[in-house]
């Protein structure tokens, strides 16, 4: 088996982590575990360690990929919500206007959080059937929280980049309701694409670009959009067609698909 797929597996919640957190939150057999209160500013101090060791490149994108998404799933959805100091009655007014609204957080926007965070804060929120459209990233790790609603989350390794197309394989289609969390390397499930099922969702992103002696991408970093209703390849393979974001917006936020 390849560190990849034996990583993947890890990735999973299936149990890595011990080191740092157990009884996970992110997979169904994980949840039956007794939870952890671990305090929220205690784990944010953690992942700011982390994405600082990052940095420094002491380790690599699918370690921060691993130990973030353990991390982020100790976190209890609405103790985080709770934290958010912000105008949601605007948040609300932005999602119900657009159907989805995008909003970096300020340290101070969220108690607990370190005063000069090595990690970047997002919010998404998406109204039923929004969508976070299909793209990959380049030299950038990330990972999501689910704070409301459910989403259905798609990944995909990205195999090769062609001029046209990418190439990728479909990791993950799941349902991930409050709780749940997915975090994207270069390296493991590289492309990733979120939608809201029944009800408005809102999800926490941390991301953290990486040093350049870790860059596997040229030394761009930015996203890339692609479809991945593209051609069935062996396999399980799909030709995905490079696009744009107005287009893959067009084709899938607000349908539900
Ligand atoms: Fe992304």
């Amino acid at each position: 088996m390849s560190p990849s797929l034996s990583r993947r597996t890890a990735l999973r919640c299936a149990g890595w982590g011990a080191g740092l957190l157990t009884g996970l939150r992110c997979a169904p057999d994980a949840r039956a575990g007794a939870p952890v209160a671990v305090p929220l500013h205690a784990l944010l101090a953690e992942l700011d360690e982390l994405s600082a060791a990052l940095q420094r490149a002491e380790l690599d994108g699918v370690d921060w990929q691993l130990r973030a998404q353990t991390l982020l799933c100790g976190v209890a959805p609405d103790e985080l919500r709770a934290a958010l100091e912000l105008d949601w009655a605007s948040l609300a007014a932005r999602t119900q206007t657009a159907g989805r609204a995008e909003l970096r957080l300020e340290p101070g926007e969220l108690r607990g959080c370190p005063s000069t965070p090595r990690f970047r804060r997002k919010l998404f929120a998406l109204g039923p059937g929004h969508a976070i459209v299909p793209h990959g990233h380049r030299n950038l790790v990330s990972a999501f929280l689910v704070l409301d609603g459910r989403v259905r989350g798609r990944h995909f390794d990205r195999l090769r980049d062609d001029p046209e197309a990418i190439l990728i394989r479909p990791t993950q289609d799941r349902s991930f309701a409050p709780g749940d969390c997915a975090a994207i390397s270069d390296r493991v499930d590289n492309v990733h694409w979120f939608t809201a099922l029944d009800a408005p969702a809102l999800l926490f992103n941390v991301s953290v670009t990486l040093p350049p002696r870790l860059q596997l991408r040229g030394s761009s970093t930015g996203r890339v959009y692609l479809d991945p209703e593209g051609e069935a390849l062996e396999g399980g393979l799909i030709r995905a067609p490079r696009s744009t974001l107005s287009d893959l917006r067009a084709k899938y936020d607000g349908s539900g698909r």
